[in-house]
């Protein structure tokens, strides 16, 4: 089969979501769809339960399913569907980003009853960044939820992006009726149905068929006509380009747990997502469809057994075709690689990889050669962007309790911050360790790690900085400048880019007002530009 064939029949995305929304439940029904699971539980949940946000083993336990869970691939009518992992936990949410940067479009799960939630919020201004095509799947249809309209306004309201329902509620809670899909006119009548696949489809011509009187009633028709005729006066038909360039986003209601109005997502799903995307690149843009092969890392993970320190790092492809045993280009390294293992994950299951195509998603065995954003190629030297990283928002410094294993640390801190747990900075004066993270939580991980793996300890202390930001200039003198009048203020990444260290918001915007002929970058995407 041509390249070309094989990108047409993939699509690769993620499904995100506010922790508890529904993401793990919606995941596990496309899985059962696609015949990829037999029975409902099959994957777990890689959500940190609330109650053990310290629990080291946990944590492991935790990282554990999700490596077997990073990428989930399944076949559903013919398409084959990459679908992305990313952990709901807040703290990991810069692991959430990066997976963002792999896939070509999301579904954003909506909690009925909670509206937009913070994390929600968080995650579109990543998808917004990238101009990410998104569909939104509002769920829990089945409890008392907030009002459709209202929850509509809020999303276009809180997450700047504009919204076309295909398909709307009648009723909700105990009352919930079923689903009317605006696209094809049919009706799904609601029936409780948390193991089966079966669906109650009603197609029916047009809102006056007798049979939608007596399924649902006289009150909740009428209520559903005056709905339908709202919708088609205030939104405009759905507008595929639009959606595709990231601006509009369609909605559907449902019921996870009770696969409802779940196939009806999957089948808009491989009728409107787009087929694996190109990516910009520092030289030039990488269409798919190229003979050469081509691809980025945006995820590490580091094996479970303390005893192997090999790792392993996530390949997406982005052009060309992916071969076991090949020689491929590490551009960074300027070194050959090949692999023997590569390998694809699902619930468990490890699955040796002969060739994989733009679009998918293969696990390299790496013994610490990758860091993320690395671009293997076919001797082409370049790399590719939007692979941020993002400015972190806590700070501790890395001291080292045992100097015998210093040399251990040393090594331990590299490697785990090349994984992306955290951000590794170099202060100016004094040479001091910097750990940046986005949560608390990787600060346990950190020291559980660097204790467990590398047999170094250490202990945080925690330092007064409320966001780190990365500095350029065209001008050295007037940087300088800025160094000698905030030197402890100052470090440098692990890339050697000088990064200033606010104390406040306050500071911040001073730091800004004051030296216009200073950029102050608030991810590393400069870096590539
Ligand atoms: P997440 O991955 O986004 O964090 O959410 P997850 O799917 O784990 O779902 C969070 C909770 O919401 C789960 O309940 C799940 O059963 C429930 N849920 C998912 N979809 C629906 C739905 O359509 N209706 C209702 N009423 N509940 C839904 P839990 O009690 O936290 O976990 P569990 O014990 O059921 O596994």
């Amino acid at each position: 089969m041509s390249i070309q064939k094989e990108i047409n029949k993939r699509r690769t995305l993620a499904i995100i979501s506010h922790p508890d929304a529904g993401k793990t439940t919606l995941t596990e029904k496309f899985l059962l769809f696609g015949g990829a699971i037999q029975t409902a539980g099959a994957v777990k949940s890689n959500k940190i339960k609330k109650s053990a946000t310290s629990d080291f083993m946990e944590i492991e336990r935790q990282r554990g399913i999700s490596v077997a869970t990073s990428v989930m691939s399944f076949d559903y009518k013919d398409i084959k569907i990459n679908l992305l992992d990313t952990p709901g936990h807040k703290d990991f949410a810069e692991d959430t980003y990066r997976t963002l940067t792999a896939v070509d479009s999301v579904i954003l799960v909506i909690d009925s009853v909670k509206g937009v939630e913070p994390q929600t919020e968080r995650l579109m201004e990543v998808c917004r960044m990238r101009k990410t095509p998104v569909i939104i799947f509002i769920n829990k249809l089945d409890r008392e939820g907030r009002d459709p309209f209202e929850l509509l306004d809020e999303l276009e309201d809180k997450l700047s992006i504009r919204v076309r329902p295909l398909s709307w509620p009648v009723g909700k809670g105990f009352m919930f009726k079923g689903v009317y899909n605006l696209y094809d006119k049919s009706f799904n009548l609601f029936r409780p149905n948390k193991t089966t696949l079966d669906d109650n489809l009603i197609v029916v011509p047009d809102l006056e068929d007798e049979i939608l009187e007596e399924k649902l009633g006289s009150e909740p028709l009428k209520q559903l006509k005056e709905d339908v005729a709202l919708i088609e006066g205030v939104y405009d038909a759905f507008d595929r380009q639009k959606y595709l360039e990231g601006e509009l986003a369609p909605v559907f209601f449902g019921s996870a747990i009770n696969n409802f109005g779940v196939k009806e997502l999957l089948d808009t799903c491989i009728q409107v997502t787009p087929t694996p995307r190109g990516r910009e690149t520092d030289r030039r843009m990488i269409n798919p469809g190229e003979e050469q092969f081509s691809g980025f890392v945006f995820k590490i993970h580091a094996n479970l057994d303390p005893k192997h320190r090999d790792r392993i790092a996530f390949l997406r492809i982005c052009s060309g075709k992916f071969e076991r045993n090949k020689f491929f280009h590490h551009v960074r390294l300027d070194k050959s690689l090949r692999f023997s293992s590569p390998a694809t994950f699902m619930a468990q299951e490890k699955n040796l990889v002969e060739e994989a195509y733009p679009g998918d998603v293969v696990g390299l065995y790496d013994t610490g050669n990758f860091k993320i954003g690395d671009a293997l190629t076919e001797g082409e030297n370049l790399v590719f962007k939007g692979i941020p990283s993002f400015s972190p928002e806590i700070f501790k410094e890395l001291i080292n309790t045992d100097p015998m294993k210093t040399k251990q640390l040393e090594k331990g801190i590299q490697q785990l911050t090349d994984e992306g747990v955290a951000q590794l900075f170099v202060q100016h004066l004094g040479n001091r360790k910097i750990v940046g993270t986005v949560g608390e939580l990787q600060f346990d991980v950190i020291q559980y790690r660097l204790l467990h793996e590398y047999s170094a300890s250490c202990r945080f202390r925690t330092l007064n900085f409320f966001k780190a930001c990365w500095i350029t200039s065209d001008d050295e003198k007037k940087i300088e400048d800025f160094i000698r009048y905030k030197p402890e203020n100052i470090a440098q990444d692990k890339d050697g880019n000088l990064v200033y260290f606010a104390e406040s918001e306050w500071l911040l915007n001073k730091a800004i007002e004051n030296n216009p002929a200073i950029q102050f970058h608030f991810n590393s995407e400069f870096k590539v530009n």
